[in-house]
């Protein structure tokens, strides 16, 4: 008889798609780019990154060239190397950058993040910052892809082969990597205290735990969300701080997966133009910062909440599981646990991703293959 056998399936481990094989594996690939960088005294040692520990004291200026998921996980980064580094970071899609004649020294590090390593886009912005005499810096998921052999070092992350189209695992991976090359320059140029920085490091290693409170905890309330909301023709995605790249990262996932029409934008720009979008019903989707410390944000998004609410909208917010005033307002939450503001898009993407696929799935589109998209694309 026929022993019924899926090899693809059996691919999946027992999922009904990669996507959603991959978003279970945000935990891992967190805790797997973590793996073997820091040593017994808690330092971070980036040894297979051969750039010379001089030069890395030289760098005066960072600047992030990536395309999609990639560059929004460049802008989390931005928030926390700048705050503990303090050298400015600029954060450019690969495919403006070449084109602007950017200002590019030796004591500039260009950071290429890319998923795949093939992106050619920027792999050709690269190129143009090596000739400019500039230090590139790869942070890739794919050994020996071109992006990483083309550039003088390369923190791999180890997020394991990417599948589905739309990236998950890779951009939590792509956090965790960017954020350990910030703690290893701010502690080769001493910007930060030893203690400050093993703090941080201590909470990065929290993280896997929090994501998968969010994979064991919030299912069902996604998928509930996304029932609701599937026949809705438009999403507005709005974040601040490094809620902001998440808002971004957040609506990218919806347009390329589910084909709704969603962007997103920075919650204190809903006043100088996209509440007027808002009518009722609309669905705005809210990253809602902690609240601990009365950070000042958690008030003004709280605030913008109140605002897109009184003009009818459908609220989703993404909150601390503590926190007492989004449920007075938004339709739905999907929570998470507490975590120190830098950290939050490690765990704040991932109802999104579980929203974007669920949304899909409800539509009947095959979310592994969106149409129009590929996985990298090795054309300018
Ligand atoms: C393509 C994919 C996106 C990805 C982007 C960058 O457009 O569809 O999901 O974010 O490329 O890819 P990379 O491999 O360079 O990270």
């Amino acid at each position: 008889y026929d022993v019924d056998w899926d090899a693809s399936a059996a691919e999946k481990g027992g999922w009904d798609s990669f996507m959603d094989k991959e978003i279970h594996e945000d935990p891992a690939a967190v805790q797997r780019t973590l793996l073997g960088r820091f040593d017994e005294h808690g330092d971070v040692t980036l040894d297979e990154v051969h750039i010379d520990e001089h030069d890395f004291k030289a760098i005066d200026k960072i600047i992030v060239i990536a395309c999609g998921t990639a560059s929004y996980a460049g802008q989390v980064a931005k928030y926390a190397i700048e705050h503990w580094v303090r050298i400015p970071v600029e954060v450019e899609l690969a495919h403006e950058f070449r084109y602007r004649d950017p200002i590019l020294t030796p004591r500039t590090l260009v950071v290429a993040i890319s998923q795949s390593g093939e992106t050619m886009d920027t792999l050709m912005a690269l190129r143009h910052a090596r000739e400019q005499g500039s230090k590139v810096l790869a942070i890739c998921n794919t050994q020996g892809a071109s992006i990483p052999r083309e550039s003088d070092a390369v923190l791999y992350t180890h997020a394991g082969p990417e599948v589905a189209v739309a990236s998950t695992k890779a951009f939590v991976a792509q956090i965790t990597a960017a954020y350990l090359l910030g703690l290893y320059l701010a502690q080769v140029k001493g910007a930060m205290f030893r203690d400050e920085i093993q703090q941080v490091l201590a909470s990065l290693k929290d993280m896997p735990a929090k994501i998968q409170w969010v994979l064991d905890t919030q299912p069902e309330a996604i998928e509930k969300a996304a029932e609701q909301m599937v026949d809705a023709k438009s999403f507005l995605f709005l974040g601040r701080h490094v809620g902001y790249p998440v808002a971004l990262e957040g609506a990218l996932k919806l347009k390329e997966i589910a084909y709704t029409f969603t962007e997103g934008f920075a919650a204190g720009e809903l006043k100088h133009g996209p509440i007027a979008l808002v009518d009722e019903g609309e669905p705005v989707v809210f990253i809602v910062p902690p609240e601990r410390g009365r950070n000042v944000l958690h008030a003004k998004v709280i605030s913008g909440i109140e605002e897109v609410k009184a003009r009818g909208a459908f609220i989703i917010a993404v909150a601390e599981r503590s926190d007492k005033d989004v449920q007075q307002y938004a339709d739905v939450v999907f929570w998470r646990p507490e975590c120190p503001t830098l950290m939050s898009p490690l765990v704040d993407v991932v109802p999104l991703q579980l929203f974007a696929m669920d949304m899909a799935k409800l539509k009947g589109y095959d979310v592994d293959k969106p149409r129009n998209l590929a996985k990298s694309v090795t054309v300018e």
